[in-house]
């Protein structure tokens, strides 16, 4: 790896309780070109511009994915990161069904070990705080024929972080538009995923809601994901969450926090959540949580589901009676050192 540490670190001008998600980087970022078919030297540089031109074939055409990785500080200052290898395995998978180069493993953990060390100072301590990691790869071919490109660079950045969307929010249930299609790329963290959820979310926010539940293309009748979470549903002391398919994103927080239920004893079944069992469910008083959880934001509790023009309201409970509260705390205790780790999750850096 090619190492060029900066000389102006901005450390200092970093105040850990006065920040913003996503709008603060670290002082260095991981770069690597790839050109002639195959990957060049990693390089760890310092945060800042590149220089590309709006022929850019990934601005174009979209061939660009990537991930959502945290690291954790614990008490002690010792550092950690949270199953990477999950995130090696999906970026691959993302850019395999994008037409663009697989990225190795050395690459992916070398580079994220690199950054998070150099930047370690950039890691908030504390209950929810973390550096958020950005993985990418994109296209970087100047050229505009509509072809698979040929240039290509993998790159990390990385932001501090707090829990956020940390309110209950309300949810519209989508009667219209979707995340994802059958025989598309819905299971890729692909960047025009996010693209495409930005206008239905624009209208759901001028309705009154926070978010949107994305539900089935084909027929609108079951739940995939919400927002740019995975989603569960508790129906008296059983929590569903939908299987991963083409169209659903296998998350590393909902793969935990099904580990972790299982863990504790609750019941827990992947299947297919109908819309109509829910609103039922809702209306004869059985519903007792939905939520949605992703690497960002952990967990999003909802408070109201939008169904049918009709706000359906969500019971009130304490943090000890809530299933996801219990799994999002056993989760960030988890990751941050504060308990054991059975799993084998933890990575020290
Ligand atoms: C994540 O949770 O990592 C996400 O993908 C959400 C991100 C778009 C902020």
């Amino acid at each position: 790896m090619i190492i060029q540490k900066t000389e102006n670190s901005r450390i200092s001008t970093f105040d850990p309780n006065n920040f913003s998600f996503g709008n603060t980087f670290s002082d260095h970022m991981i770069i690597c070109e790839y050109e002639d078919g195959k990957w060049g030297d990693v390089k760890l540089v310092p945060y800042g511009p590149l220089l590309f031109t709006p022929a850019m074939m990934g601005v174009n055409y979209g061939q660009a994915c990537f991930e959502g990785m945290k690291a954790y500080k614990d008490n002690d200052g010792q550092v950690f990161l949270f199953r990477p290898e999950k995130n090696f395995e999906r970026i691959n998978k993302s850019a395999k069904r994008l037409a663009m180069p697989e990225v190795t493993e050395e690459m992916f953990l070398d580079g994220l070990k690199a950054l998070v060390n150099i930047d370690r100072e950039w890691i908030p301590q504390g209950e929810g705080n973390s550096l958020y990691i950005r993985p990418l790869i994109f296209a970087t071919e100047e050229a505009l024929k509509a072809r698979v490109a040929n240039k290509y660079m993998f790159a990390i950045v990385a932001t501090p972080a707090k829990m956020y969307y940390t309110e209950p929010v309300s949810v519209k249930i989508s009667d219209h538009y979707s995340r994802a299609a059958s025989g598309g790329v819905g299971s890729a963290k692909a960047a025009g995923n996010y693209a495409a959820s930005f206008y239905p979310t624009q209208l759901a926010i001028e309705e009154g809601y926070d978010q949107i539940i994305w539900t089935d293309d084909a027929t609108h009748e079951y739940f995939e994901e919400s927002g740019t979470m995975n989603v569960f549903v508790r129906i008296n002391d059983t929590i569903y969450t939908p299987p991963t398919s083409e169209k659903i994103l296998d998350g590393v927080t909902r793969d935990s926090f099904i580990q972790l239920a299982k863990k504790r004893g609750f019941e827990i079944k992947v299947e297919p959540i109908k819309v109509k069992d829910v609103v039922e469910a809702q209306k004869n008083g059985t519903l007792k949580e939905v939520w949605g959880v992703g690497t960002a934001v952990v967990t999003t509790v909802f408070q109201a589901l939008g169904y049918n023009g009709e706000k359906l309201e969500l019971p009130v409970l304490s943090d000890e009676e809530s299933f996801a509260v219990t799994l999002k705390n056993d989760l960030v205790d988890l990751q941050t050192n504060h308990s054991e780790d059975p799993f084998g999750w933890r990575v020290l850096v």
